[in-house]
């Protein structure tokens, strides 16, 4: 496999169920020790698309290839290449973290077993702590002992499927070093997630709604392809004022950040506009402030709502 060569790379993915498409013509490529994260919505395709890739479902329609094995006719060749958490992922919680990583070993016919889980113990700091039950650990180190479950057998692409749900934000911070740790290592990365924080520390972004692939690029890309204005607004009485903005033409979202209120429209005329006459207010201040990712991510979804209705 040579170098230039794309860790995944695929094009217009179908997938159906029964009369329902969750997935629609999704293309993705992801480079190699790129760390890429997928966004969007419950319900959008994820979890899906995560499945296609790594060989467990077979899409209806579109082909491509994941670490040079064609998604289609080599499966087995991905499966065995790829390290996978599933999104809600379980141990043997009567069983030590030890017996936990052995029993995994012997799935992938590691050996020396041993040798294995020691290794694995040793680079993800499991080893004080490997004769404790995994029923009895904390939600920062079952999701530990779950990564080092999917990377033992050294896999060369990762596809970790909201890895931090319901984890810590310490716990969390340690996860993300050590994915970019791996990443650095030459590992690729599939990560879906909905924390705003993990995406900005992804290398690039892909957020996907009910199926439909809408936006991808690095953060910066993805914030100023969106087109949105927005504008911080200081002064007295902004509960009220934040009613009374909402629904004017040009408003598309009005949400209090602190002691400060967020408007954010796509048109800047029609924005400008309808905050002409709360400039000339006294005490408030008006100012053009920066997008942030999440102001793109309620964008994305409400206008995925208005295209349902
Ligand atoms: N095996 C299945 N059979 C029928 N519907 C499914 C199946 N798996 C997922 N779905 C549906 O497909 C859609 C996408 O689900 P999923 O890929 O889990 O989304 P996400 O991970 O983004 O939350 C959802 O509407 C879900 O109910
Ligand atoms: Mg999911």
């Amino acid at each position: 496999m040579g170098a230039e060569m794309n860790a995944i790379d695929v094009h217009g993915l179908v997938k159906r169920f029964g009369e329902k498409t969750v997935v629609n013509q999704v293309s993705m490529s992801v480079k190699t020790g790129e760390i890429v994260g997928f966004l969007g919505p419950n319900g959008s395709g994820k979890t899906t698309t995560i499945r296609i890739m790594c060989g467990l479902l077979t899409p209806d329609e579109g082909d491509g290839t994941v670490l040079g094995f064609d998604l289609r006719t080599e499966a087995l060749k991905i499966k065995r290449e790829v390290g996978y958490m599933t999104q809600r992922f379980s141990f043997y919680e009567d069983l030590t973290i030890a017996e936990n990583l052995a029993f995994v070993a012997r799935l992938y016919q590691l050996r020396p077993v041993d040798a294995y889980v020691t290794r694995t113990l040793d680079d993800l700091g499991l080893s004080s702590r490997r004769n404790q039950l995994a029923g009895t650990l904390s939600g920062g180190w079952k999701q530990r002992l779950a990564l080092a479950a999917c990377i033992m057998h050294k896999p060369k692409l990762l596809l970790l499927d909201e890895p931090t749900a319901g984890v810590d934000p310490k716990a969390r911070r340690d996860f993300w070093d050590e994915i970019h740790r791996l990443a650095a290592d030459g590992l690729t990365v599939l990560v879906s997630t909905h924390y705003m924080d993990e995406a900005e520390r992804c290398h690039r972004i892909s957020y996907i709604s009910y199926g439909t692939m809408l936006a991808t690029g690095s953060v910066a890309d993805v914030v100023r392809d969106a087109g949105l204005v927005t504008y911080v607004i200081e002064g007295p009485g902004l509960e009220r004022l934040a009613g009374e903005l909402r629904g004017r033409p040009g408003v598309e979202q009005v949400a209090p950040f602190g002691a400060t209120l967020h408007v954010v429209g796509s048109d800047p005329a029609a924005l400008k506009a309808a905050l002409a006459d709360v400039e000339k207010r006294d005490g408030m201040t008006i100012a053009r402030g920066e997008t942030s990712l999440e102001d793109v991510f309620i964008q994305f979804m409400a206008n995925a709502t208005d295209n349902m209705q």
